[in-house]
């Protein structure tokens, strides 16, 4: 099975990362990415990515000149991919099996360790080799380690275009219907009721199909079937600008700002706009949090969706408290459900009441009132 690597070269450590970050988040989502110093060029880095199927070129494209990087060049390697994946508990006995992995001759291309995002402690380590690796010695190294044995398998062949159909069906979350240019044909045939957003896979976060953004969408049916028509709206942590275009969609006459902290998710979130007829109606910035001049000037809010994780929303509970005008909702997501509680109690010690809470799966979403 061939396999594709991406390589491109920057100036800049924070510039290389945020590319590596930018390109962890394309879909088909690459095996790995790496960053090297580039000898050739003083304060340059090589940012490598290596992908299981051929990546998408504009995409690649899109991206070296968002970064400021060269063109990515493409490289196809005809060769089979296998994985060995783990499990085991504590970032430094992960960050240590993952230095012992590297170090293994032949080296695998691509060695990773990341916590698993359900509290549980435990850590996934991973290597992609191109050929078969010494089991033996990966049972040594996981034992040592105190690591569950490795699983190793051979990476399939898959057909990306046909998985991304299948798994980004389109949402349907009360009026809203948010779906793929290949399910445009489906969006046409909606009756007037509905309101259609159409959104692809791109780098950026909020397909719909996430449990968080479902939360979010369906709260804000909800509130509006039950009537509310908020005046000012902002979308903190934007992505796609989902939220931001279904409340813009919905409300005609309402300012609507929608901003990321990830200025890569400003453009895709400019580009949907775009894409679907609003522009003009929804304005898009790159701020951390409410902190930007415009989103200070636009205040006070009726309405606030974040959808954020844990830290990030109990970061901005005071922020949130100050932008929110009285009686204004904030319907917030990206907590696990084991961290509802938490999140509740930071609002409600700042003036929020809580309204409503929704779990799907194993993410909760909140709607609270400023009091
Ligand atoms: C889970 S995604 C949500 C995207 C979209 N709003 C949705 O509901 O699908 C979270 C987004 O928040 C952004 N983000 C994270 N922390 C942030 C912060 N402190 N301020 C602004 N944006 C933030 C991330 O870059 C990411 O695009």
């Amino acid at each position: 099975m061939p396999s594709y690597t991406a390589l491109t070269t920057i100036t800049g450590e924070d510039a290389a990362e945020a590319l590596a970050n930018a390109l962890e988040r394309m879909q088909p989502a690459p095996l790995e990415v790496e960053l090297f110093d580039d000898a050739e060029t003083p304060g340059g880095l090589r940012v490598v990515a290596s992908f299981a199927k051929a990546p998408e070129a504009a995409l690649l494209d899109v991206l070296a000149a968002a970064f400021g990087a060269a063109p990515f060049q493409v490289t196809e390697h005809a060769q089979r991919t296998f994985t060995a994946l783990t499990t085991l508990p504590g970032e430094a006995a992960a960050k240590a099996l993952a230095d012992a992995l590297e170090a293994l001759e032949p080296a695998p291309y691509g060695v990773g360790a990341f916590e698993i995002e359900d509290e549980s402690g435990l850590w996934e380590v991973g290597s992609y080799f191109l050929d078969p690796p010494d089991a033996d010695m990966l049972a040594a190294l996981a034992s040592a380690h105190g690591a569950r044995p490795f699983a190793i398998s051979e990476l399939p062949e898959i057909d990306w275009v046909a998985k991304v159909r299948r798994e980004l069906s389109p949402v349907d979350a009360g009026r809203f219907f948010v779906y793929g240019s290949h399910d445009a044909d489906r969006a046409a045939g909606l009756g007037p009721d509905r309101v259609a957003l159409q959104i692809e896979a791109t780098v950026a976060f909020g397909t719909g199909h996430h449990g968080t953004t479902l939360g979010c969408l369906r709260a804000f049916d909800r509130l509006f079937d039950a009537g509310f028509r908020p005046a000012r709206v902002a979308d903190i942590g934007c992505g796609t600008a989902v939220l931001a275009m279904a409340a813009a969609a919905v409300l005609p006459d309402a300012l609507v700002i929608a901003s990321d902290i990830d200025e890569v998710a400003v453009d895709v979130a400019e580009a949907n706009v775009a894409i679907n007829g609003l522009q003009g109606r929804i304005e898009c910035l790159e701020a951390a949090g409410f902190a930007h001049p415009r989103l200070a000037e636009a205040a006070p809010y009726d309405l606030v969706f974040a959808n954020i994780l844990k830290g990030p929303l109990i970061e901005l509970a005071p922020p949130m408290a100050a932008h929110l005008g009285r009686g204004g909702l904030c319907i917030l997501s990206g907590l696990l459900v084991v961290q509802a509680e938490a999140v509740t109690a930071a609002y409600v010690a700042l003036g929020h009441d809580l309204v409503s809470r929704d779990d799907i799966g194993e993410w909760s979403t909140l709607v609270l009132r400023r009091v």
